[in-house]
């Protein structure tokens, strides 16, 4: 073979992409990054000003191929903190929207900006993507995982309740992103997380064994049962999520009438401990997955939860970008 290119050959994945640092699932992280993780966002929600300016001039793109309103105004705002300067990129008005090939796009942008958070559909599509990029990626949701929910989550179960390690989480609804990113944190933290879903609804058996496995190594587990009873009995948290994620509409009827029984009641929240706390990532849809009682009732904790949207995000942004996980440079 001579050393000319093959113009018929596809693209390979960028050499510095093997170095840059992603978040796009959390079983990407170790228990101590994790861990390290909710320690700086809670440093940044008590002393704001430690962080202003500790990314001085840095620039973070905004894909968003879904709708958003938490995790783009907590990206953007995280970003201002920083001392960044966030830019908010609609598909539709990208070369992306008229076909060009996401891993240049990838390329493109890594000569430009200093990180990339993109919300999307397929996450072999956001994992493909990642690979072309040499600055950080972060995972704002895929049909899969929503790994910065699972942070934001995790630290405002820890506000309310103290340690995480062997806590009882509860999770009611549909194995989705949501249920996906909260189970491998749940198994890096040490909990004892149990999901109820409704038969055909649940999450990844592949995931489960990956998280099964993480758990066996920090001291919790990871259980799938049908019965939300049987999820929430004493548990600390309970959390719920839609019955119909983005892009699942034209299965809304059929999931209405598949999650009859999984809707979090009062009566369900006094079968958990005496001071448990509840959790919903948001949206809600109150008289759906949760009664209005319960949102709105003493367990909720859900504005704290999307508030730590802003503090999980700001941490991420800074350790990705930054490398430095421990915030010994500011804070
Ligand atoms: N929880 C969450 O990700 O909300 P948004 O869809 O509003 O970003
Ligand atoms: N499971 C939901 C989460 C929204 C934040 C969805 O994907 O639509």
């Amino acid at each position: 073979m001579s050393g000319l290119a093959d113009p018929s050959a596809p693209a390979l994945p960028t050499p510095d992409a093997a170095t840059a640092r992603h978040y796009l699932t959390v079983s990407s992280l170790t228990p101590d990054e994790f861990a390290r993780l909710l320690s700086l966002a809670r440093r940044m929600k008590r002393e704001p000003s430690a962080w202003r300016d500790a990314v001085p001039g840095g620039k973070l793109a905004m894909l968003f191929d879904k709708p958003s309103t938490r995790t783009r105004v907590s990206f953007e705002a995280a970003a201002v903190n920083l001392g960044m300067h966030p830019m908010m990129l609609r598909p539709d008005e990208l070369q992306i929207g008229r076909g060009e090939p996401p891993q240049d796009t990838a390329r493109v942008l890594s000569r430009m900006v200093d990180a990339i958070a993109w919300r999307t559909f397929s996450q072999a599509k956001m994992e493909s993507f990642a690979s072309f990029a040499t600055i950080p990626v972060i995972n704002a949701l895929t049909d899969e995982h929503h790994p910065c929910q699972a942070l934001a989550d995790l630290m405002t179960v820890e506000e309310s309740i103290g340690s995480l390690a062997g806590r009882r989480l509860a999770y009611v609804g549909d194995g989705n992103n949501v249920a996906h990113s909260l189970l491998e944190a749940a198994a890096l933290a040490g909990m004892h997380i149990v999901l109820a879903t409704p038969a055909g609804y649940e999450p990844d058996t592949g995931l489960v064994a990956g998280a099964r496995e993480r758990a066996r190594e920090t001291g919790g587990s990871v259980e799938i049962v049908h019965v939300p009873n049987e999820a929430v009995a004493g548990a600390d948290a309970v959390y719920t999520d839609v019955w119909t994620s983005m892009g699942e509409e034209s299965e809304r009827e059929a999931r209405v009438r598949a999650f009859q029984g999984y809707v979090v009641t009062p009566k369900l929240m006094e079968l958990a401990a005496p001071d448990a706390i509840f959790l919903h990532c948001l949206p809600a849809h109150r008289g759906e997955e949760v009664e209005e009682a319960v949102i709105e009732g003493r367990w909720s904790r859900v504005w704290d939860e999307a508030e730590n949207r802003l503090w999980t995000e700001e941490a991420v942004l800074y350790a990705l970008i930054t490398g430095d996980w421990r915030g010994d440079r500011a804070g």
